[in-house]
């Protein structure tokens, strides 16, 4: 057992302990988010960018490395240029990247997705906003999306289509055989995206919701297309693999969805056998990016430990979380079991080797690749009176 001390010396910090979830054991707690970057391969396949791009951090130490949003059927891709996976080529098309990251000893998952009313619309780089008539000029692909009503997200969005009753329930089918395809594929875990104001989200907000029949009204009717697809996804899983489901805690505004809801609904995932929740937030009206909930260093950090403490669920965090002690009190406070990092791992792909280094422990480089362990490790001593063993210049004459 790891009793947390290194030559008994020091001990070793809650961010590189391993985390045991059912079968799952991820080498610490870091975690790369899922993140869109409209590279897919033709046929919404995976290709050689995300071998390069996710492959660096599996080279840069994180314990468990996720997949962007991705498509469980065509109406539902947020993007032309997304990854999907609802047949059998863009399953097999991810199995040389599974296979990188698990020899790299990197956890990875996939984040399932269905971007309802906010699909087939702007890339970030346009501005995530709904296609103008520019973009449909130089060639974006438009289509109908769909979602719980008629209504789109706001002026200027795409007018979705209601699903029928009928329809909602082919979509737990939807679902589960993207879920089937993940497995097939070898991933060690799956997320769930219920957040950002997509079609789980846009279910569950009575800002999005007005349904009157079985799939709407009140919050139980509201919570059940959700709940009934995290059973489903959850039966085509192994015992042994964990299952995610990332939402948003709060949709900001006075009458949407709050922390209370988020709570029962997290305890009635918890019955349905998910277990890490990954607290966002906002995104029900407008860009995903839209300031409805304050940004400031790790705002959503207390949406995870509230979640964790009240409905008894292990929690991710995520969200401006930029350096290696605010990510370690985030775990000894007891306000989650892992720590998302997302832009400040675009940034430093190396992160998690990196706070391990400030954190006081692989100062040897014992923990990377040995291909550049090894060399980094025999640089110390070159640069021993000049510089620090990270390459730090410390004197220049
Ligand atoms: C380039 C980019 C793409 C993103 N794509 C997704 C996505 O596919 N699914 C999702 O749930 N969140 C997505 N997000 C949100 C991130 O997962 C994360 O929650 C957010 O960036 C806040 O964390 P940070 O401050 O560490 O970046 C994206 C963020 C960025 C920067």
């Amino acid at each position: 057992m790891n009793d947390g001390s290194t030559n008994g010396q020091i001990a070793r910090p809650m961010l590189f302990l391993p985390l045991a979830i059912r079968g799952l054991t991820l080498k610490n707690r870091l975690v790369v988010p899922p993140m869109v970057h409209y590279r897919c391969d033709p046929g919404n396949t995976c290709g050689t960018f995300h071998t390069v791009h996710l492959g660096r951090y599996a080279l840069g130490g994180f314990g468990l490395v996720f997949v962007e949003a991705t498509g469980v059927e065509e109406v539902g891709l947020i993007n032309e240029h997304d990854l999907g996976i609802w047949n059998d080529a863009q399953m097999e098309s991810f199995k040389p990247l599974i296979a990188f990251m698990k020899r790299q000893g990197a956890a990875i998952g996939i984040q399932l997705a269905h971007g309802g009313r906010k699909a087939s619309s702007q890339t970030a780089m346009q501005g995530m906003g709904p296609l103008t008539e520019e973009n449909l000029k130089s060639g974006a692909k438009v289509w109908q999306p769909v979602g719980p009503t008629a209504e789109p997200v706001a002026k200027g969005w795409l007018v979705p289509r209601q699903l029928t009753t009928a329809e909602c329930k082919a979509m737990v089918g939807t679902w589960a055989a993207a879920a089937r395809r993940a497995v097939g594929a070898g991933f060690d875990t799956i997320e769930i995206h219920a957040a950002h104001g997509y079609l789980l989200a846009s279910f569950l907000s009575p800002v999005s919701n007005t349904r009157d029949d079985a799939y709407g009204g009140d919050r139980a009717g509201r919570m059940r297309l959700p709940l009934e697809i995290a059973e489903a996804v959850r039966r085509e899983m192994p015992a042994s693999m964990p299952l995610f489901l990332r939402l948003s805690a709060v949709d900001g505004t006075q009458e949407g969805w709050n922390m209370d809801d988020t709570i029962i609904f997290a305890r009635e995932l918890k019955a349905r056998g998910v277990d890490v929740i990954d607290c966002s937030s906002g995104g029900i009206s407008g860009a995903a990016t839209a300031m409805q909930v304050p940004r400031s260093l790790g705002f959503q950090v207390p949406f995870a430990g509230r979640v964790r403490k009240e409905a008894d669920i292990p929690t991710m965090a995520v969200g401006l979380i930029l350096e290696a002690q605010q990510a370690e009190t985030i775990l000894q406070k007891g306000q989650a079991d892992l720590i998302a990092i997302g832009r400040q791992s675009q940034f430093n792909p190396n992160i998690a080797h990196h706070w391990a280094h400030d954190l006081g422990i692989n100062q040897r480089f014992e923990d990377w690749t040995p291909e550049y362990g090894w060399w980094l490790e025999k640089r110390i001593r070159t640069m021993e009176g000049f510089a620090t063993p990270t390459g730090e210049v410390t004197r220049r004459a």
